[in-house]
C-alpha cells in the first residue's frame, strides 16, 4: 500500500532507480519540476481530466491514475478542457470504439484552438490493439502519449519521456511481468470503493476481447487484498466492491490454492466494512461453497450479477461458456434456495453468430424463468482475432435490432414487477450523491443494488404518511454522504424508488 511519499527529498541527479515502485517516485519527482516550472509559466497550477469509458476495472484504473498524476501536482479539472486529457478506452464492443474516435476528435479542435500546449493521453483496453494504434499514429497524429492496460503504473516515467521527447510516445507492453502496488490513488467516493482481487482472464468466451487486451489471469496475495481493505476502512470506506473478470477462479493458481469464498470470508473480518459485493462471477464455477458463504453473511449484499449471456445451450456451447441453460437454472435455483431476498442481474449478447429464432426463444424463456431484478443486453459486436468473429452465419443487424427490442421489452416489464415486490418496506441504504435532478433530494442504494430517490431533512412516517418535520437548509445535504440510513420506499418508479427516511420507533 502507498506510503506518503517526500518527493521532493528524492535525489533527481541519480540515474533513474531499476526497481518499482522506487522507479516511479523517481519519475513522479522529475514530472513534478515539470509542473513546478509550467505552473510558473501560466501563473496557475496545470489542471488534469480523465475519461473511463469502460467497465469497474477500468475505473479502479483510472483512481490509480488521477492518484499518480495528482501526486505530480496535477489539479483536478471540471471540465475536459485539461491541460493533461487522459481517455481510458474499453473495446468491448465496437461502439465503445467509436464513441473514443469522436472525442479525440473533438479533443484535437480543443488543443487546435484553445490550448495548444494541451497533453492528450490514450489508455485502456482498446490500445492494447495493434490496429487501433495503428489508426491513431495515422489519423491523430496530435495525441502525446499511448499506453495499454499492463503499463499503467508507468505514467510518471512515460509523461516524462513524453515531455523530454516533445513527439507522440507510444509504451504497449503485450503481457504484464508485474503488478506494482504500492502508488497513490484517487478515489472518486470517500466512503466506498473497488478493491482489484485479480487481473485479466483465462476463459476466453469466443465472444470476448478482454483476455487478449487484458491478458493472463493473475490473483494478488490474500493478505495485500486485506491490508488494503483495512487501510480503506480506518479511511473511512465503508463498502467494498471486490473486482475481477472471474471471481470465482480467484486464488487457483497459488501454491497452496485459496478459494473465493476463503476470501470473502477473510473480508468479513475487516472492521469498519459493512458491505461487501463482488463482481464478475462465472456460473461454469460458482461454489456452493460461496453460496453458503453468502446466505451466512451480514455484510455480503445480497445481489448476485451472473452473466448468462445466452439461454441456448447451443449458442453457449459455441461462445465457450462451458454451461448449459438447465446448468444455469439449477444454480440460480441454489442461489434462491439459500438466498430467497437475493436479487439476480445478468448480462445477454443478441444476435451471436448461429443465433437462430428458436435460440432467441430459449433467451426469452429464460430470462421468463429467472426474472431478473435487472439484465444488461448487448448487440454482439464481432472483435478482432477472436473466434466467434470468424464464424459463418453472422446475424444480420435488423434481425438482431428485432430481437433486442423484444428481449428488453420483456425485460423491463419483468424488472418493474420485481421492484413492486419491495414497494412500501423499510430498508437501509448507503447515502452517495446529492440528487442532481431534484433540489434537497438525496440518493442512496440499497443492498440490493437498487437506487431510492429521497428528501433529506427530518421525516417521520405515520399511517403511511410521510411529514416533514423540519427541513434543513437544503444546500446542506452533505453531511448525509456515506451514512446508512432506513428509508421507506413509498414509490416504485421501476427501476428506482422514491423513499422518505424513517425515524426509527
Ligand atoms: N467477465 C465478465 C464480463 C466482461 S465484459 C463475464 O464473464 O461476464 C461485460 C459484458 O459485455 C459481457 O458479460 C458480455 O455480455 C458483453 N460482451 C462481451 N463481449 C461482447 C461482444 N463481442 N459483443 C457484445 N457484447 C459483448
Ligand atoms: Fe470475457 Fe468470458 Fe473473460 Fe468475461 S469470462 S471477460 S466474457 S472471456
Ligand atoms: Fe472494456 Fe477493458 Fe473492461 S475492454 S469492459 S474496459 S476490461
Amino acid at each position: 500500500m502507498y506510503q506518503e511519499i517526500d518527493f521532493d527529498k528524492i535525489d533527481l541527479s541519480q540515474e533513474p532507480p531499476i526497481d518499482e515502485p522506487s522507479r516511479q517516485y523517481f519519475f513522479m519527482a522529475q514530472c513534478r519540476e515539470f509542473i513546478r516550472s509550467e505552473s510558473a509559466r501560466l501563473g496557475r497550477v496545470p489542471t488534469y481530466s480523465i475519461q473511463t469509458f469502460g467497465c469497474q476495472m477500468n475505473a479502479k484504473d483510472s483512481e490509480k491514475l488521477a492518484g499518480i498524476l495528482q501526486g505530480i501536482g496535477y489539479a483536478a479539472a471540471k471540465t475536459e478542457e485539461a491541460d493533461f486529457v487522459l481517455y481510458n478506452t474499453c473495446t468491448v464492443r465496437e461502439n465503445a470504439n467509436t464513441r473514443v474516435y469522436g472525442r479525440i476528435g473533438y479533443l484535437g479542435r480543443l488543443k487546435r484552438t484553445k490550448n495548444p500546449d494541451m497533453k492528450i493521453a490514450l489508455c485502456g483496453c482498446m490500445m492494447q490493439e495493434e490496429h487501433v494504434v495503428a489508426k491513431i499514429k495515422k489519423s491523430y497524429p496530435f495525441v502525446d502519449l499511448i499506453f495499454g492496460t499492463h503499463n499503467i503504473y508507468k505514467l510518471a516515467e512515460l509523461l516524462y519521456r513524453q515531455i523530454r521527447a516533445r513527439g507522440m510516445v507510444v509504451d504497449i507492453e503485450r503481457e504484464s511481468a508485474k503488478i506494482v502496488e504500492e502508488l497513490p490513488s484517487e478515489r472518486k467516493f470517500d466512503f466506498k470503493a473497488g478493491v482489484n482481487i485479480m487481473y485479466g482472464c483465462n476463459n476466453f468466451c469466443s465472444y470476448c476481447i478482454v483476455p487478449y487486451v487484458r491478458g493472463r489471469e493473475r490473483s494478488r496475495r490474500p493478505e495485500d487484498i486485506i491490508r488494503e481493505m483495512q487501510e480503506m476502512a480506518e479511511n473511512g470506506v465503508t463498502e467494498v466492491m471486490l473486482l475481477g473478470q472471474n471471481v470465482n477462479s480467484y486464488g487457483k493458481t497459488f501454491n497452496t490454492p485459496i478459494s473465493f469464498a476463503k476470501l470473502l470470508q477473510m473480508a468479513e473480518k475487516v472492521e469498519g466494512i459493512k458491505r461487501i459485493r463482488f463482481m464478475t462471477p462465472h456460473p461454469k464455477d460458482l461454489s456452493d461453497e460461496l453460496i453458503e458463504v453468502m446466505a451466512k453473511s451480514e455484510k455480503i449484499c445480497r445481489h448476485v450479477h451472473l452473466p448468462v449471456q445466452s439461454g441456448s445451450s447451443r449458442i453457449l456451447k459455441l461462445m465457450n461458456r462451458h454451461y448449459t441453460k438447465e446448468d444455469y437454472l439449477a444454480l440460480v435455483g441454489r442461489i434462491r434456495a439459500a438466498m430467497p431476498d437475493v436479487a439476480l442481474t445478468t448480462d445477454i449478447i443478441v444476435g451471436f453468430p448461429g443465433e437462430t429464432e428458436e435460440d432467441f426463444m430459449q433467451t426469452m424463456d429464460l430470462v421468463e424463468r429467472v426474472r431478473y431484478q435487472n439484465a444488461y443486453t448487448f448487440l454482439y459486436s464481432p472483435r478482432a482475432n477472436t473466434p466467434a468473429a470468424a464464424m459463418e452465419n453472422q446475424v444480420p443487424q435488423a434481425v438482431a435490432k428485432e430481437r433486442y427490442d423484444r428481449l428488453i421489452g420483456r425485460i423491463r416489464d419483468i424488472s418493474q414487477e420485481i421492484a413492486q415486490q419491495d414497494a412500501g418496506k423499510t430498508m437501509e441504504v448507503l447515502v452517495e450523491e446529492v440528487n442532481a435532478q431534484r433540489e434537497g433530494f438525496m440518493t442512496g442504494r440499497l443492498g440490493n443494488n437498487l437506487l431510492v430517490h429521497f428528501p433529506a431533512g427530518e421525516f417521520f412516517v405515520e399511517n403511511g404518511q410521510a411529514w416533514e418535520k423540519n427541513l434543513k437548509d437544503k444546500k446542506d445535504l452533505q453531511h448525509l454522504l456515506g451514512k446508512y440510513i432506513k428509508v421507506q420506499l413509498t414509490e416504485c418508479m421501476g427501476f428506482y424508488y422514491i423513499g422518505v427516511p424513517v425515524n426509527e420507533p
